[in-house]
């Protein structure tokens, strides 16, 4: 049986298993989409989002990119956030990166690897920007692991720079924003103590007044 057809046989055995278990789940998930948290992590195989915070079908509004990178333009991840926060309503928004990141490691070396190479430029100004504390850091492994977990802190705080997040706080939405890091190696997540709430949590530069 080919790769494929393993996966349609799979599938199958997946969507009767369900059933069998609970004949109502289809129609129920088919007519309410109502998830709690919006996810924002890495494409790495390695993380399935649902599985490793035990969260059923439904339960979960998920966006993965290379690196997790969160950035002031990037309109894919800013509609992801914008539906998740007016319409789906989510109340915590999670940027999940994990040690052992591909992305993060491409990010610093010196090698090129095609077109990616200008999206993990966000990560690469991250580096730069935690230069000192990062050249510091003498296990290559280990600064590539602190450099995931700064990353995840600049995703937090261009989250909260965005006027999503924003105006969500401004009329009352609560919507909490939190930075956490995975490890492939234990399978744990860990919080990074980042989380924001209310617009009094970013700099004042950031801040962005009620729409015209
Ligand atoms: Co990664």
């Amino acid at each position: 049986m080919s790769l494929l057809d393993e996966c349609f046989a799979a599938n199958r055995r997946w969507a009767a298993t369900t059933v069998a278990e609970d004949p109502a789940f289809f129609s129920r998930l088919g007519a309410l989409h109502d998830p709690d948290l919006l996810w924002i992590g890495c494409s790495d195989a390695r993380l399935p989002p649902n599985e490793i915070i035990g969260r059923a079908p439904g339960e979960l509004f998920v966006h993965r990119n290379v690196g997790n990178v969160v950035e002031h333009a990037d309109v894919n991840c800013l509609s992801v956030v914008q539906y998740a926060v007016d319409v789906l309503h989510v109340k915590h928004v999670i940027v999940c990166g994990h040690y052992g990141c591909g992305g993060i490691r491409s990010a610093m070396s010196s090698q090129q690897f095609g077109l990616i190479d200008n999206w993990l430029r966000h990560i690469r100004d991250v580096y730069v920007d935690h230069r000192d504390e990062l050249t510091a850091i003498a296990n290559p492994e280990r600064r590539a692991d602190r450099l995931a977990e700064l990353n995840v802190v600049v995703a937090v705080e261009n989250l909260c720079h965005t006027t999503i997040i924003q105006n969500a706080w401004r009329r009352g939405q609560a919507v909490a924003v939190h930075g956490w890091i995975y490890s492939l190696e234990d399978g744990l997540i860990r919080d990074l103590g980042v989380s924001a709430e209310r617009v009094e949590q970013i700099p004042p530069e950031y801040r962005i007044g009620p729409p015209a």
